[in-house]
């Protein structure tokens, strides 16, 4: 008989959310409703100790991603299967979720997990507000906008066939578990959508992120995001300036049926908005040349969609929320940083229009 060889003991695997790393932490102030974003490597192996401290006693898991990808939370817990996307983003989701919490008998005494992109938290986070008038909710972003944006902040909500996020409600999570292992397998199209609310933090006072590692760019985004939620957390005054680039970004998303995503809107919206502060004499020619340039440096379209008709636009941007009944309204750069800009005339916004790139078609100057 062949005498076996000795066999290597088999390397035990470590998963990407096992493997450590540094992981930040960043405090969203707000009296009895304050909570951590935790963001690096590793960071969703927080869950089961977060859980512990809320005293939940059981979990549903709301998920767009595979459910190994969750930690167990340490708590008996059902796994509900969700799709990412925004035509999953609606009252018959909030509904359907909302009654499998009440088959696993979840209450207020217990938490909800959410793990997706935007669409997900965004959702889960409504039918946690909603479900027993209010469950705690913890979110495990997946995608690079979820991170630096939409699972931060409280703003949950769905789409109607009229509008984006048309019905919703604030709902602060519990905690936030940022784990950038999640963004490994990220497709292109995501990166993009994330990186251009990053470029919109220039802007608004995060300062330059262009050249950072990814970690460093979620964190200072979520810095900045902080503190504007902790100074106005129901969007009455300072929380207005996260929606740089976002007014023509909506309109964009909507006048396409979403054919243009969310980052792309935004910033192609950063563009216009440099062009429109210059036009109304905010900012001087370099100044709205950095954002053509912060947005290229991102790898981002800044240039309008070929067949974009600017009356479409601009009727859809009366409709956006911060216009209230003032006509048009955008937040945009000046003299004292960026601020919310009621009453900008038709024609001036037109024009800026007009002026724009398109995509496929010659730069304007
Ligand atoms: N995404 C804008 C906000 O949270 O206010």
């Amino acid at each position: 008989m062949p005498q076996s060889q000795p066999q290597p003991e088999p390397r035990p695997q470590q998963s990407p959310a096992e493997r450590p790393g540094p992981v930040s932490r960043v405090d969203v102030q707000l009296g009895e409703r304050s909570y951590s974003v935790h963001v690096g490597p590793g960071a969703r192996n927080l869950l089961p100790e977060v859980v512990a401290v809320l005293g939940a006693r059981r979990a549903a898991i709301v998920t767009a991603r595979p459910p190994e990808t969750v930690p167990d939370p340490g708590v008996p817990s059902t796994v509900i299967p969700v799709r990412d996307g925004e035509r999953h983003k609606t009252l018959a989701t909030v509904e359907d979720l909302c009654r499998r919490f009440t088959a696993f008998g979840i209450t207020r005494h217990d938490v909800v997990v959410s793990c997706g992109g935007g669409t997900t938290t965004d959702t889960a986070g409504l039918a946690a507000a909603l479900h027993h008038r209010g469950v705690p909710v913890i979110h495990l972003p997946t995608t690079l906008l979820a991170q630096v944006d939409a699972s931060v902040g409280g703003k949950t909500a769905v789409n109607l066939p009229e509008g984006k996020n048309l019905v919703g409600a604030y709902w602060q999570p519990a905690a936030v578990l940022c784990d950038t292992t999640y963004l490994e397998t990220l497709p292109a199209e995501e990166w993009t959508n994330g990186y251009g609310e990053i470029a919109r933090c220039h802007f608004i006072g995060a300062g330059d992120l262009r050249g950072l590692a990814v970690h460093e760019q979620v964190t200072a985004s979520l810095r900045l995001k902080a503190s504007v939620v902790s100074a106005d957390e129901r969007d009455t005054g300072r929380r207005h300036i996260l929606n740089y680039g976002h007014t023509l970004g909506h309109a964009l998303e909507t006048a396409t049926g979403f054919a243009v995503r969310h980052g792309v809107g935004v910033a192609i919206g950063t563009v216009f908005a440099g062009r429109l502060a210059l036009a109304l004499g905010r900012i001087t020619a370099g100044r709205a040349e950095e954002h053509a340039q912060v947005v290229r440096d991102y790898g981002l379209p800044g240039a309008l969609p070929a067949d974009a008709d600017p009356a479409v636009l601009i009727t859809l941007m009366r409709r956006d929320k911060k216009a209230a009944g003032d006509g048009l309204a955008f937040v945009l750069d000046g003299p004292h940083g960026a601020e919310l800009v009621p009453g900008v005339p038709e024609d001036v916004v037109r024009r800026v229009l007009d002026g724009m790139p398109r995509q496929g078609g010659p730069a304007k100057p």
